[in-house]
């Protein structure tokens, strides 16, 4: 039996009948002035960008990213900025008919004109000319949208208030305050499920219920009354001990604050 009897040899298109050697175009009329793409050109390209990388990296390590507090979403005090290259955006949505029943046009519209137009560009200015001055449209509304990048982004970062944005990211290290687990104000809350919500260091948690050691202005009748009436989301009928537990209790928390307040 022959070999490959039987067999049909059939060709792939994709496979080129007549390898073209790999190399580089003759560009020896522009001496000094080409080279090969692949791989000379790639080289230096790659070890640019290995430099940046590396420097970015050692960047990072040293300056750590400035941290704020944890985020909770049960915070609607809180404002959030954007990062500076979002800010004239930002700015943007504080003016009258960009933003509230407008936010569409300041959101949407205004952004979606100036991106488009700048994606549109090279069909609608079909000009031969290169130089800026012989392109006074294009040119106009480039540098005017410069300019309301820059006036705006200044806007905000003057208008903002950097002391109270610090203030109320501040990261607060109540974890600072030791809590004593066996103390007997601890065992009642747990006892009565307060720690489920509260969280077992008293800090809250995010989305669930607020920190218990933020309130250095509520009295021990304070953290009675909510205890047994709940307040907000926070249900009725919480807690279910004695009386003198109770005032255990809020004796206790109020002592909580106390050191919370001196830690802080
Ligand atoms: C089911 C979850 C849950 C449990 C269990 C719970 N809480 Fe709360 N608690 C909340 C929520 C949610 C709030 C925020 C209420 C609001 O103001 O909307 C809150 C608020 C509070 C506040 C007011 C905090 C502030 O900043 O004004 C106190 C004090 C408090 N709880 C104490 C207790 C005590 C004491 C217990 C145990 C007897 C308890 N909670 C059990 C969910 C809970």
């Amino acid at each position: 039996m022959h070999r490959g009897k039987g067999m049909k040899f059939v060709g792939d298109s994709r496979v080129p009948a007549v390898r073209k050697p790999n190399i580089p175009k003759d560009y020896s009329e522009f001496p000094g002035k080409t080279e090969a793409f692949w791989p000379n050109f790639l080289l230096k390209e790659w070890m640019v960008g290995a430099v940046f990388l590396i420097a970015f990296l050692c960047l990072t390590v040293a300056h750590q990213s400035p941290l704020e507090r944890i985020a909770d979403p049960t915070d609607t005090a809180y404002i959030p900025l954007p990062d500076w290259y979002f800010l004239f955006l930002y700015e943007l949505l504080k003016y009258r008919y960009a933003a509230g029943p407008y936010t569409v046009i300041g959101a949407m519209i205004m952004p979606g004109l100036a991106f488009g137009a700048l994606l549109l560009a090279p069909f609608l200015d079909r000009g031969p000319e290169r130089r800026p001055s012989k392109r006074p449209i294009a040119t106009g509304l480039m540098l005017l949208g410069i300019a309301s990048i820059f006036f705006l982004t200044w806007q905000s970062v003057d208008s903002h208030d950097w002391e109270a944005a610090a203030e109320q990211g501040e990261i607060r290290d109540e974890l600072a305050v030791e809590i004593d687990e066996n103390a007997e104000g601890y065992l009642i809350l747990q006892e009565n499920t307060c720690l489920s919500c509260h969280a077992n260091n008293l800090q809250g948690s995010p989305g669930v219920a607020p920190s218990l050691l933020d309130n250095p202005d509520y009295a021990s009748e304070d953290y009675q009354k909510i205890a047994v009436e709940g307040q907000g989301d926070m249900g009725a009928g919480i807690f279910k001990g004695s009386d003198e537990e109770l005032k255990i209790l809020g004796d206790y928390l109020v002592e909580m604050n106390e050191k919370a307040a001196e830690a802080e």
